[in-house]
């Protein structure tokens, strides 16, 4: 038809939601600034300190208003209206450059709103159920250092839960790293849902993926948990109608409806992170990853983040990583990654994995309590093994 390559809905699709980024690092960086311009009003911090967050907002604003110009969309329907003018009406090819002329239109009035609506309304779809695909990843931090992530590919279908474990400097964080694009490959791919990452659409993916960091005091934002929790929906610009109900149905998922209305700063550790669940849930990700989310928990907030990891399991509406020093919490894993030196050395069931307790040994990795005291009476001449939680232990230790 024409050497040209014409445009597609799908250019104007990845158009939109690299818009849409740009303008939530705007969102972001300007309320950063207001934040910063009240500490700066209660001399809480010094004028440097709010000409920084004017830097960054300045930053965000010029990358915004240089993401606005993009002169594809008009060349695109300048090259069909071209081609349209110079065919024959008899031409058996007419009704294709009539048509693709259309949609050069539809684009370019498409592109136009796009820019008035700042992104809003981009979206990308799932391919297959295959939530994370990973081929022979490897990364390094610096050139003459050895693999921190080394050769690592594995395949996991979409609502698995997946733990992840491995001595220290094993590689887990930084293969999470890897796999929300904060770091990107030495070599090697990742697909998500059947999309290949790229850089231009690592952003766009990350739509995809909600992460929970180890510290809770790290990952508020609003003044209220209501408040925090909307944080992310109004930078996604979701309709002010419809984000009531997703803030109560995030809530409820973690137990923490009813204090929607207090200081997130006045929580225990454990609640702190059950808001931090809350957040990411209410964008409804459909890959969650949990670094050492309940690392820094005392017994209790552990056990209650460890319970809403289970229900959120149960649903199978998200697919879960979690990276964990906690050998007890692998138990309600359906699978198990094992990483030493950054290599993936070993990946099946926690029974399949806890079966070789001297290989997990050799790697420097406890076994969980219950495989412990499984051990110690097997030991004693005892035949009791594969309990999944203590319960089952107990009711296994109370037939003999
Ligand atoms: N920013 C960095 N610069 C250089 N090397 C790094 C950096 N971060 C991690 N490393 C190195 O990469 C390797 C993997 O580290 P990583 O943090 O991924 O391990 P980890 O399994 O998460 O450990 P931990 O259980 O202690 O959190 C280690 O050898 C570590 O020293
Ligand atoms: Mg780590």
């Amino acid at each position: 038809m024409s050497e040209y390559k014409f445009l597609t809905e799908s250019d104007l699709n990845d158009f939109k939601l690299k818009l849409n980024d740009l303008n939530d690092n705007l969102t972001r960086s300007g309320k950063k600034l207001i934040i910063a311009k009240s500490k700066f009003a209660k001399r809480e911090v010094n004028k440097d300190f709010v000409k920084e967050y004017e830097n960054y907002y300045k930053e965000a604003k010029k990358q915004f208003n240089e993401g606005c110009k993009n002169d594809l969309f008009q060349q695109n329907l300048y090259e069909a209206k071209k081609l349209y003018n110079s065919v024959n009406k008899n031409d058996s090819n007419f009704k294709e450059i009539l048509n693709n002329y259309k949609v050069a239109k539809k684009l370019y009035k498409g592109y136009k709103e796009a820019v008035k609506e700042r992104g809003f309304g981009g979206e990308l779809s799932a391919l297959n159920n295959v939530a994370l695909k990973l081929q022979n990843i490897k990364f390094k931090y610096r050139e003459n250092h050895p693999f921190a992530v080394d050769d690592v590919s594995i395949e996991i279908e979409h609502g698995n839960y997946i733990a992840i474990i491995g001595h220290n400097g094993s590689g887990k964080s930084t293969l999470s790293k890897i796999i929300i694009g904060v770091l990107e490959p030495t070599q090697g791919s990742i697909e998500v849902y059947g999309n290949k990452v790229t850089k231009s659409n690592i952003n766009i993916i990350r739509k995809f993926l909600g992460i929970v960091f180890q510290n809770p005091d790290n990952q508020f934002i609003g003044s209220t948990v209501r408040d925090d929790i909307a944080f992310g929906l109004e930078n996604r610009r979701i309709e002010p109608s419809k984000m009531n109900d997703i803030i109560v149905n995030a809530a409820k998922k973690v137990n923490m409806e009813n204090f929607l209305d207090h200081e997130p700063l006045m929580l225990s550790g454990g609640q702190k992170q059950r808001v931090a669940i809350a957040s990411a849930l209410a964008l409804s990700p459909n890959i969650l990853i949990f670094d050492e989310a309940t690392s820094m928990l005392d017994p209790k907030g552990k056990s209650e983040v460890k319970q809403i990891m289970v229900e959120l399991k149960k649903t199978r509406e998200k697919t879960i990583f979690s990276i964990t020093h906690d050998m007890d919490e692998i138990l309600n894993a359906d699978k198990v990654m094992v990483m030493n030196k950054g290599k993936l050395v070993s990946f099946g069931t926690p029974k399949e994995i806890l079966s070789d307790k001297n290989f997990l040994r050799s790697i420097h990795l406890d076994i969980p309590f219950v495989a412990q005291v499984e051990e110690a009476l097997q030991n004693l001449g005892l035949d009791i093994s594969g309990s999944e939680n203590l319960d089952e232990l107990v009711d296994k230790i109370c037939q003999i």
